[in-house]
């Protein structure tokens, strides 16, 4: 017959705590990673003979002994408390002859993704909601055959604007899942920034015009990197097309591309509406919006800060912003070395 032996090496690279106790509940053996679950505190006091219930609870510990005294298995998620610090977990404990087993797998990062994944689902669900409903009713009214040509047409124009927002959010959602997925096929070649800039700003041009904000782009020469060219470009898109949309009417836009340290920086300040400081932390989150896009009723869906995080990993780009309230905001890239 084959023993079965497990080893204290095989028994470090489990993730799961896993301790053993006698028929008085006293922990007579653990793995590292259960002594993981307590820091060091545990450690210091294996010497004394501690019972499981002096370290470790749970809603129903009560009932997963007498499970796995009747020789049952118990097997559930719950938090577990581990000296005050509660873990969510899934715990599985059952008997083998006087010796009865405890495993605990921390569960915390499922549940993270568990959440954010029901967050996300309901984030888009209602970002599509609010442009449907919206042409589901201009449709509705222009099927009557008496209204009038110039109503409808606009109804029609109406329609177009809100598919065209839908038509965004998908994009941006695409682009989104694909960094995430890292199945973007990065294209790499010598870029000539200061051009890049003008494309951006002309692109833009509807945008800043329609506002009355100017745009200055402050370079005392042509740079060249490097880099993947269309993700480089969508970020700048992105930050300038932020920094209209959070200017005021008539308000500035400098772009300053320099050299500092073999680096090549970019900025892009304005002296638009500017960002509390404790919000600022958030604000490369998907989905997330600042409070002073609601105060100025700036349309967006929180998505292309995210989007700017993850080209700026494609590039290997750092990202700098600084904001203050009321004032303005300076979003800053920092790309690798110009190429000469
Ligand atoms: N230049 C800026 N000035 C002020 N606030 C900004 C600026 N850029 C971004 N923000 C804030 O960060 C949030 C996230 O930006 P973003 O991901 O581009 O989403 P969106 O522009 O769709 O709202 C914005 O809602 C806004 O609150
Ligand atoms: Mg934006």
């Amino acid at each position: 017959m084959v023993k079965k032996v497990m080893t204290d090496k095989i028994l470090s690279f489990i993730e799961e705590g896993i301790v053993t106790t006698n028929e008085d509940f006293v922990i007579i053996s653990f793995n590292p990673a259960f002594e993981k679950f307590f820091s060091v505190a545990f450690s210091k006091t294996k010497s004394k003979k501690e019972k499981i219930i002096e370290v470790v609870s749970f809603p129903k510990m009560n009932t997963a002994f007498e499970f796995a005294e009747s020789g049952g298995v118990f097997s559930e998620e719950s938090p577990v408390y581990f000296r005050g610090k509660r873990v969510e977990c899934k715990v599985t404990v059952f008997k083998e002859g006087n010796v009865t087993n405890w495993i605990f797998e921390d569960i915390t990062n499922f549940k993270i993704l568990e959440d954010a994944k029901s967050d996300f689902v309901s984030a888009v669900s209602h970002e599509f909601m609010t442009p449907l409903s919206v042409v589901d009713g201009f449709l509705s009214i222009i099927r009557d055959p008496d209204i009038a040509k110039k109503l409808r047409d606009d109804y029609i124009d109406r329609s177009i604007v809100q598919l065209k927002r839908l038509e965004k959010l998908v994009d941006q959602l695409l682009s989104l899942s694909e960094l995430e997925m890292k199945k973007y096929v990065p294209n790499f070649s010598t870029v000539n920034i200061l051009q890049m800039l003008f494309e951006v700003k002309d692109e833009m041009a509807y945008r800043w015009k329609a506002k009355s904000v100017k745009v200055r782009i402050d370079s005392s020469k042509d740079f060249f990197i490097y880099t993947e060219g269309s993700a480089l470009y969508r970020i700048l898109a992105n930050l300038l097309s932020n920094s209209i949309k959070y200017s005021h009417k008539n308000g500035e836009v400098t772009i300053k591309v320099m050299n500092e340290k073999g680096k090549v920086k970019i900025s892009i300040e304005d002296n638009g509406i500017g960002i509390k400081e404790e919000e600022i932390p958030r604000i490369f989150e998907r989905f997330y919006r600042a409070s002073n896009s609601s105060e100025t009723g700036a349309k967006g869906m929180g998505l292309g800060l995210a989007l700017v995080k993850h080209l700026c990993e494609v590039i290997e780009a750092k990202m700098e912003v600084y904001s203050r309230y009321t004032l303005g905001s300076i979003f800053t890239i920092v790309l690798s070395q110009e190429r000469r």
